[in-house]
Formats: C-alpha cells, structure tokens, sequence
C-alpha cells in the first residue's frame, strides 16, 4: 500500500491518500487541543498510545458486530481506513454527568444518569461544534434521511453497552465517549475516527481517577501515564 499526499489534516490526525481511492491511512499525532483549540499540547508517543488503543477498541467493535473503518495497522501509528464521507455529525454518550453536560444544565459533576443520553453536535470548529437536535441535523441536510439519525443513535447506544461492558471488566467507568460515523458509496454507515482517551472519558474504578483527556483539560499532568495506563488495562487478557 502506497502511502500519497496528504488529504485533510486534523487536531489529532492526519488523513493521506493510497494507490487505492476506496482507502485512507490515518495518522495519529501527539498533538493535545482542548476548548476547541484554545488550549494546545504536544505529549512524545501520545499518537502511538492512541493508535493502539483505538485499533483494539475498534477490533473489539468489530467482534460484536459493529462495522468500522478500520482495514489495517500498519505500524506504530498510522492505520488503513475505508475511504467514507464523514457525516458531519459528533454522536457522543454520556453515562456519568461531567464536563459540558455538567455547565449546560447544573447537573452535579459524577451524577449516573438514569439512562445513557446520546447528543448530537454540529462538526464545524468555526462554530466550535455546537449542540444540535434531530431538526437542526436535518435542516443542514448532515444526512440524507431522518433514518440515518435513528440508526446513529441506534449504533451509539449499542457501541455504549458494549463498551461499557468491556471497560467495566477492566476496572474502568466509561463515563462518557464520542463517535464519528462515515458512509460508503452505497450509503452504508461504518463507525469512524477513534475511540481513545482523546474522544473518551475514563475514571477508575476505585478511585474515580481521571484517565483521559481531561487531564491535559484541567491541567492535572500524567497524560501520558493514564493513556499508559488505560492500554495496559485492555491490553490484558480478560473472559
Ligand atoms: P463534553 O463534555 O466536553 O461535551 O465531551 C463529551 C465527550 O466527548 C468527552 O468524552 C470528550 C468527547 N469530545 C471529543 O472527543 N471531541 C470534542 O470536540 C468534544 C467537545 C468532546
Ligand atoms: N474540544 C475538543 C476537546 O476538548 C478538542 C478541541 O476541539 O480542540 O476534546
């Protein structure tokens, strides 16, 4: 596979061209933004941590039946992707009330909801991805048919159960995630992007220990040592 120019560069990744048009290679990069890019780092080997841990999650996804993206790792840090038009659609799911859910509605941080929310976000940073419903994803035509908004609620509220679930075994509260989606040219919806601790959040079980991004969001240091962390903890062999 022939890796050609490049396609699209974003705040964690960069998307190339192949020989084949049907196929992308995305590479992560050590780069760390928060608050829409306001806030900016930069973490050695962070990119190689999140390549692997999205390339397990997504092989996990994979064995229960989700469609994703992903073809191939290729090495430390870049993976082959299906080539998709990316809805521009952030679907994130919440299971524990933090960070925007906590500000926009005065829910008590660390609140378990009753139920897992799903919430549609407006992929543009200019507008710096604001919250959308079902009307407003339909008035910006981001899909073709109100169908496709069942099925992203649908395959986010199936990706929560089963990822919540192999989290749980692995002594971590999946607290909340987001996903991008993508369509082939026959309008089939694949799971995109990553799942990592860039785009999740993950507290200890014990000790409610932050275990993604939040860390470089509020400032706490160890970013690096709790994406360490949350590999080493799926990485183990686990009935
Ligand atoms: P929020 O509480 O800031 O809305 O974030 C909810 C979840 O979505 C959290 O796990 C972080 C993730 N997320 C992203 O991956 N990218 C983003 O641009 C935002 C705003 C959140
Ligand atoms: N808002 C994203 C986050 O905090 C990152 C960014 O947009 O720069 O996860």
């Amino acid at each position: 596979m022939q890796q050609k120019e490049l396609l699209y560069e974003g705040k964690a990744k960069k998307l190339y061209k192949t020989d084949d048009e049907n196929l992308l290679i995305a590479e992560f990069k050590d780069d760390l933004t928060a608050f829409n890019a306001l806030k900016k780092g930069f973490e050695e080997g962070k990119g190689a941590l999140n390549a692997k841990i999205s390339a397990k999650i997504f092989k996990m996804l994979e064995e229960n039946g989700i469609k994703t993206h992903l073809v191939e790792v290729l090495d430390d840090r870049r993976h082959l992707v299906r080539n998709l038009k990316i809805i521009p659609i952030e679907v994130v799911v919440r299971n524990i009330a933090t960070g925007s859910l906590t500000k926009r509605l005065g829910i008590k941080d660390g609140t378990v909801l009753p139920f897992s929310l799903v919430e549609f976000y407006y992929k543009d940073d200019d507008l710096g991805d604001p919250l959308i419903n079902d009307e407003h994803a339909l008035l910006l035509e981001l899909v073709e048919h109100e169908n496709e908004l069942e099925e992203l609620k649908r395959l986010g509220r199936e990706i929560n159960v089963i990822m919540k679930n192999y989290f749980a075994k692995r002594g971590l509260k999946l607290v909340d995630f987001k996903l991008e989606f993508g369509k082939d040219s026959e309008g089939k919806i694949y799971l995109a992007d990553e799942i990592s601790p860039d785009s999740c959040r993950f507290w200890d079980m014990e000790t409610n220990e932050k275990l993604d991004k939040d860390r470089f969001r509020e400032g706490l240091g160890g970013v690096k040592v709790a994406y360490e962390e949350v590999l080493k903890r799926i990485s183990e062999d686990i009935k």
